[in-house]
């Protein structure tokens, strides 16, 4: 098959089809027994930075189930790492960073990165997953947005109450602006090399974005935003912005001049589209709890959101946020028979 016709790059190019493509947040990962299997003997570190290891769990769910997209398996934190952050998996705890960003002077410590250098191995991955995925699957490939990494960074970790995070925005907003910026820097340059190296089209995850009021979103985060879809444009590919919680936000996304706006499961899709217009390719939006019921309010929730799309212009369909780790398999494969009328 041609690039140009894959399912899932037609859709984000604006396409029409009644039944949309579809693939899910996390694909790969801990609801997978054959992912749990590979994290039994390496940590999830080890699978990011292994070429071999991190292109066998990303086809995992292509093998299974068959997705309109994969998704390249990594972390949004990993390019972190080459410009210095010291990060680990705890068991069950997430992501912690032990060396945290809290001043100019550490903001001035940050390394610029050459991600055909230090990211190699990420790259390497790339090659190997659009070589093996079958022709009709395009190969996504991802960063954090700015606003998001700077809070794992900012706050050492899960950036919960986001205190030093909001501190900074708001006491030292010169120093703010320079961490986003660099971090904007590394997401051009990375993203850049994701494509060259063979990924068909980008998301950014900004899962965080939703804390912020309108008026510093605008300050803080659409400039960085802009600069950064704009930086794109010339690699030819689909663009996809993802932010949680941010509904009172849907109004600036359509400013960051992304292809693609990735909703959580609160926005309805149809006012969505009110807000964002019939050009704007909407991305979502199942809750990931309902693959946790039964089979009927599964289709009856995946009707709904096919229902709330009904023709007025493209759509992917995905869940709102994350596949939750508990989910069984016959969830996605009856989610798949309500959207194809099969599940592989
Ligand atoms: O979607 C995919 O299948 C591709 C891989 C992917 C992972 N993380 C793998 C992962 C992607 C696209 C991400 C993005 C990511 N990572 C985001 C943005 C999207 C979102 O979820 O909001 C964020 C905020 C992170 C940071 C991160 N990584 C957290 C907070 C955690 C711990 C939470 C958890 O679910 O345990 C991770 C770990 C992580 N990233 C896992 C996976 C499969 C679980 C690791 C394991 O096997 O133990």
């Amino acid at each position: 098959m041609k690039k140009d016709e894959m399912l899932y790059l037609r859709a984000a190019r604006g396409e029409k089809f009644e039944k949309p493509p579809v693939w899910l947040m996390r694909q790969a990962g801990r609801y997978l027994p054959e992912y749990n299997l590979i994290r039994k003997k390496f940590s999830f570190l080890d699978v990011c930075n292994n070429p071999e290891l991190a292109c066998e769990v990303t086809m995992q769910p292509i093998r299974r189930f068959h997705f309109d997209a994969s998704i390249m398996f990594s972390d949004i934190l990993v390019p972190l790492v080459p410009m210095g952050a010291e990060l680990s998996f705890g068991k069950g705890h997430g992501p912690v960073i032990s060396n945290t960003i809290r001043s100019k002077s550490d903001v001035d410590k940050i390394k610029k990165i050459e991600p055909r250098e230090s990211l190699k191995h990420v790259l390497e991955s790339v090659k190997m997953m659009r070589a093996e995925l079958p022709g009709d699957v395009a190969l996504i490939g991802f960063a954090g947005a700015p606003f998001t990494l700077s809070s794992y960074w900012v706050e050492g970790g899960k950036p919960d109450p986001f205190a030093n995070l909001k501190g900074m925005m708001y006491h030292q907003p010169e120093t703010f602006i320079n961490l986003l910026e660099k971090l904007g820097e590394m997401v051009v340059d990375y993203l850049s090399a994701l494509v060259e190296a063979g990924a068909d089209a980008i998301q950014l995850f900004d899962t965080w974005a939703g804390i912020m009021p309108v008026h510093e979103y605008r300050k803080f985060n659409l400039p960085v935003l802009k600069s950064i879809f704009s930086g794109l444009k010339h690699l030819g590919v689909p663009t996809t912005y993802y932010a949680k919680g941010s509904m009172h936000l849907l109004p600036e996304m359509k400013n960051t001049g992304a292809d693609v706006i990735g909703l959580d499961w609160r926005s309805p899709l149809d006012e969505a589209r009110v807000t964002l217009g019939a050009e704007t390719v909407l991305q979502g939006n199942l809750d990931p709890t309902v693959l946790l019921g039964s089979e009927e309010t599964i289709r009856r929730e995946t009707r709904r959101i096919l229902s709330e799309v009904n023709g007025s212009g493209g759509h992917i369909f995905n869940l709102g946020h994350g596949i939750l780790p508990m989910t069984p398999i016959s969830s996605v494969e009856i989610l798949l028979d309500e959207i194809r009328g099969h599940s592989a």
